[in-house]
């Protein structure tokens, strides 16, 4: 298999400006045809729903063929595709309606390795409803989160779990299916945070025994923009606060106010563009973004593999994580840099990474580097190159004392 990088990047414009992104665990560019989806919505005249007009309509085609693209991704049906600002908001709103059914006693399952988007909306709804939260630990040596601790976690009064597909600062990818037939054996619902995973690889909810899969476009070349996706049946079950006058029909029963229809019409392109990464998949479009980013994640872990073997050579560089299976997301602090520093010496070579926390705060602490600025973050996505690896490679080496 061979992956065609070059013309990827070309289907960036923001990559023309010379910068490395290895920031895309924060967020990607997006191809010319998203910008062109969302300007084209905007040029063609846009309408709030439900009006008697053609603009209206153009409106609710929009989000309809947003919710067809996101369930292709994924694999789920539109109908169970509710979409919103962002994950976290999402989850907040699904945490507050989940668990308007618990009980005092209930218990939720939460993971350390979590972005904390999938923690504290779970952490703040138990407290709320006298529910007990159990932690699922880190092996901290190696990154993993290992699955087998899971048949100790869940029990009969477990109502959910809630679990990353891949951690956004050790790309570390769980064993969610293992997760997830343990949730269900114990009859939890499970919540698994798609985020940082939808971007690196294919994703099948299904298999996963994902009950709801969170992700968000701007991880994957689409606008800001976020997604859960579940079995109509399942939301259908669910009462989300609401406004009196707003649908009641299931997914908009948990969307709250006007959508951004334009940018909603970019989430859909964005789907479209990663279906076309592998030129020569077929089919439909499901298929075809099963095989395009299944070879997306191949071009991925061989860059990462130089960018890894870089940084390992290097006596100044700790790295964090080492899962067996993971996404090309780089985790390090350099000898006597604060991260900022690192990042900083980076940006000024035309290096973007992230250095901080990311929002992985039960991690960090539990890695005791938070209070120290955490660590660096330098993620891979499908139209990094070589040449980007290199230069980063060269900046790190700069720092050698
Ligand atoms: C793994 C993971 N989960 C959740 C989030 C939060 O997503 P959003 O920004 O859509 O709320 C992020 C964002 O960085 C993430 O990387």
């Amino acid at each position: 298999m061979s992956f065609d990088v070059e013309r990827v990047r070309a289907l960036y414009p923001a990559l023309d400006d010379g910068y490395a992104y290895l920031d895309a665990a924060a967020g990607t560019q997006v191809p010319r045809t998203v910008i062109e989806a969302i300007a084209g919505a905007y040029r063609d005249g846009i309408g709030n729903l439900g009006g008697a007009f053609p603009a209206s309509a153009r409106s609710e085609a929009i989000v309809a063929t947003c919710r067809r693209a996101v369930a292709d991704l994924v694999g789920g049906v539109p109908e169970g595709v509710v979409l919103g600002p962002n994950m976290t908001t999402l989850t907040y709103r699904l945490a507050n309606a989940l668990a308007a059914g618990w009980e005092p006693g209930d218990e939720v399952v939460v993971s350390r390795l979590d972005h904390d988007a999938n923690v504290r909306p779970w952490l703040q709804a138990a407290a709320r409803r006298g529910a007990v939260v159990r932690w699922a630990e880190v092996d901290l040596a190696t990154g993993e989160l290992p699955a087998g601790q899971y048949e100790g976690l869940v029990g009969e009064r477990t109502r959910l779990v809630a679990v990353s597909a891949a951690s956004n600062v050790l790309g570390t990818r769980p064993d969610v299916a293992a997760i997830c037939a343990a949730a269900h054996a114990a009859g939890a619902l499970t919540y698994v945070d798609g985020v940082h995973a939808a971007a690196h690889g294919p994703v099948d909810a299904a298999a996963l025994g994902a009950d709801f899969y969170a992700t968000s476009a701007y991880k994957w070349s689409g606008p800001h923009v976020g997604a859960v996706v579940a079995d109509p049946d399942l939301l259908e079950a669910l009462r989300p606060d609401k406004l009196a006058s707003s649908s009641d029909l299931v997914p908009e029963r948990f969307e709250q106010g006007t959508a951004p229809f334009a940018d909603l019409a970019g989430v859909a392109a964005a789907v479209d563009h990663l279906a076309g990464l592998d030129p020569a998949a077929v089919g439909p479009r499901r298929e075809r973004v099963l095989a395009s980013m299944a070879a997306a994640e191949a071009y991925e872990l061989e860059l990462f593999a130089v960018l890894l073997a870089g940084l390992e050579a290097m006596d100044h560089v700790t790295l964090y994580g080492q899962a067996k299976r993971r996404t090309a997301t780089a985790y390090f602090t350099v000898a006597g840099r604060t991260p900022r520093e690192v990042a900083e010496h980076l940006a000024a070579r035309g290096v973007n990474v992230w250095n901080g926390h990311n929002y992985a705060w039960e991690l960090t602490g539990a890695l005791a580097i938070r209070d120290a600025g955490s660590a660096v973050r330098a993620g891979l996505v499908h139209y990094n190159d070589r040449a980007e690896v290199d230069r980063l490679l060269e900046g790190v080496a700069e720092l050698r004392r």
